[in-house]
């Protein structure tokens, strides 16, 4: 059974090392550490904590934000394609081209291990992150930026990830039931799950013109409704012509699951992330539905995920 346990206060090189410090617990591909309440991969916890003092925001940034396997490479397909449509003929699109994961970069995930490289973006920068947001470096958080985040079933969600994870680490696969007993305890990469969504959720609340707070069902079953929606919040709402010649709908069609995973550019290659680590363009596409966790687990299960997350909002007005 997965522990967590302290680690030493100093690293290889017997220097403070402030990742040693931290509780870390096994079970998921790698250890995570457990930082300000929540469970990380150590590299993603040490840039986390880098960004803090060196990340220089923009007050016209655009964050997109989710829990992992929330949507992420949707959202970042719609967000791109929304703000960049005067630049893009649909037919000749750079979503044709270009993987959604790479056309909007990882605040904590650096491209190619280069973390200057959203500093050279010109603005307004459209950036991702899967912190949660009470990790967010301190300018970021109040500088004015918009920030949109999606939230999903969880257990849609984690079905999701454990197919990624056995995908991503063949060599060190991960039995189901123990992946959904650590997912529902709250330790998963980026867990908890609900905390992470609640965050956002009370914030969006709070200041809605700050954060748009969306769901990936509801994005599916109305996605025309959500890109219009997307596109006002981000300040380029479409014109009543764009309506009328049904931009809207194009913008739904090019980025929708059918379309960018029936593309080679999405099925077939690899990209680098994390620095160093090689992951196969596809693993990003899988079925993209909702309610296929019912295919995986049974209803029982299905029952107390529901009743864990239920009890862990009791009383904040939020449900998942
Ligand atoms: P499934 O594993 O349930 O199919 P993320 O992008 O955050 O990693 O999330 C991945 C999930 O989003 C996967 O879910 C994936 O299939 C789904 N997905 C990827 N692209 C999508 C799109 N354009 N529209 C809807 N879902 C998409």
């Amino acid at each position: 059974m997965a522990q967590a346990m302290e680690g030493s206060a100093t690293n290889s090189h017997g220097t403070d090392d402030p990742l040693s410090k931290l509780p870390t617990r096994e079970g998921w591909s790698e250890p995570l550490v457990l930082y300000k309440n929540y469970w990380l991969r150590p590299r993603f916890a040490a840039t986390i904590m880098r960004l803090q003092n060196t990340f220089e925001a923009r007050h016209d940034d655009i964050v997109l934000a989710t829990n992992p396997k929330c949507g992420t490479t949707w959202i970042k397909a719609l967000a791109f394609a929304i703000t960049n449509r005067s630049r893009y003929e649909f037919g000749n699109h750079p979503l044709l081209f270009r993987h959604p994961q790479e056309v909007v970069p990882f605040l904590e995930i650096p491209r190619d291990g280069d973390m200057t490289y959203v500093e050279t973006l010109p603005s307004p920068r459209l950036l991702a992150t899967h912190m949660p947001l009470s990790l967010f470096p301190n300018f970021l958080a109040t500088c004015g930026c918009r920030i949109v985040y999606v939230c999903r079933d969880p257990k849609d969600a984690f079905v999701s990830r454990w197919h990624f994870e056995k995908k991503l680490h063949r060599e060190h696969s991960i039995d189901f039931e123990a992946a959904f007993n650590m997912f529902s305890e709250g330790f998963s990469p980026y867990g908890p799950f609900w905390e992470h969504c609640l965050e956002y959720w009370r914030e969006s609340i709070a200041c809605p013109n700050k954060i748009l707070f969306l769901k990936y069902e509801d994005m599916m079953s109305e996605p025309v409704k959500h890109v219009i929606r997307l596109a006002t919040f981000l300040g380029v709402p479409f014109s009543i012509k764009e309506e009328e010649d049904g931009i809207p709908e194009e913008v739904v069609r090019l980025c929708s699951f059918d379309k960018l995973s029936s593309l080679d550019i999405n099925q077939t290659g690899d990209m680098v992330r994390r620095g160093n680590i090689i992951v196969e363009k596809s693993v990003f596409f899988r079925k993209g539905k909702v309610g296929d966790w019912v295919n995986h687990m049974s209803q029982e299960m299905g029952r107390k995920l529901d009743c864990i997350v239920e009890e862990k909002l009791k009383g904040t007005g939020f449900v998942l």
